[in-house]
């Protein structure tokens, strides 16, 4: 049997970095008219903690300050505050594998929207644990279902951009759990493939990995890079291109990925197995995945 964790217990190990302290995360605490939690304003990433430190750290901070810059958030004396937040968080955790949630909010400002109300941006790193797949369900894979919620052209809210906003993914993840689901399959305004609701999408045929581009919706994701590099490593064709539903079943695999669900094969969707033929490639995909995770870490000394 899997063995869960408490609420409680998972409570208590995770860490909060605030105002420069390190606090259990149940006390720390966000003052009401930060536009962060006003408004959603504000840019986040999901980092990966190994045993070695922080996975492919110059990389996530690339995307946040990208991110940021998206969204006109400046952090006066430099970016360089939050680099040191994710590492002193992840001293704090210590030398084990963990996840790292490190947001920077449009900080305080007037009750209503305008950003320039808010001279200091907040910074906040919070820590927990991994929260790997049970057994059971990366036996049999994920079922999903296709979320009625189209992803937001860029034009409206950039799905490129990891902003605070994230009703969109909350909302089809939400329809997943009300039809029995594990998560869902999110199409753009063309009804093509963007991703799932917080994880990116590959689907394998035969020895060719094709993976949505972006610009159809998805996150660059972090581990979706890492994936396509093994992919080459290991003589896979990758492809970005614009997939549909169909893609998905004539597929021999399909699997999701990201930082927190790492790599998860994909079993259903919308009530119909997808094929598990080419879930040796997958597996082998998976391990060099594991293996790589530590050299891709940058140590916090
Ligand atoms: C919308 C969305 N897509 C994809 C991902 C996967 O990205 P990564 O592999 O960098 O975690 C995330 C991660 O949180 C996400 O929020």
């Amino acid at each position: 049997m899997a063995q869960t964790t408490p609420p409680q217990a998972a409570a208590a190990q995770t860490i909060c970095w605030i105002d420069g302290k390190i606090l259990p995360a149940s006390e720390a605490r966000i003052p009401v008219l930060d536009h962060g939690f006003l408004f959603g304003d504000g840019v986040f990433e999901g980092i990966r903690v190994t045993r070695r430190g922080i996975f492919r750290f110059p990389d996530h901070m690339k995307r946040l300050e990208t991110a940021a810059r998206a969204i006109g958030l400046t952090v006066p004396g430099g970016f360089e505050r939050v680099h040191d937040a994710a590492r002193e968080t992840t001293r704090a955790w210590g030398p084990r594998e963990g996840y790292l949630r490190l947001i920077v909010t449009r900080g305080i400002g007037a009750l209503g929207i305008d950003p320039s109300t808010c001279p200091e941006p907040a910074i906040v790193c919070i820590a927990t644990g991994a929260a790997p797949l049970s057994p059971e369900k990366a036996a049999r894979g994920l079922d999903l279902i296709t979320s009625s919620l189209r992803r937001p052209p860029a034009d409206v809210l950039d799905p490129r951009v990891k902003s605070l906003n994230y009703l969109n993914n909350v909302l089809a993840k939400r329809e997943a759990s009300v039809r029995g689901a594990d998560d869902a399959l999110v199409l753009n305004g063309r009804g093509l493939i963007a991703e799932c609701s917080a994880t990116n999408i590959f689907a394998l045929s035969g020895r060719t990995l094709d993976t949505p581009p972006t610009t159809d919706g998805a996150l660059e994701g972090l581990t979706r890079r890492t994936v396509m590099e093994l992919a080459v490593e290991q003589g896979l064709e990758m492809r970005e291109r614009s997939l549909g539903r169909f893609d998905l079943y004539a597929a021999d695999a399909v699997f999701l990925t990201g930082t927190r669900a790492g790599i998860v094969p994909v079993g259903s969707l919308d009530g119909s197995a997808i094929s598990t033929a080419g879930w040796p490639i997958l597996r082998a995909l998976s391990e060099a995945f594991d293996q790589r995770a530590e050299a891709l870490s940058t140590p916090v000394g």
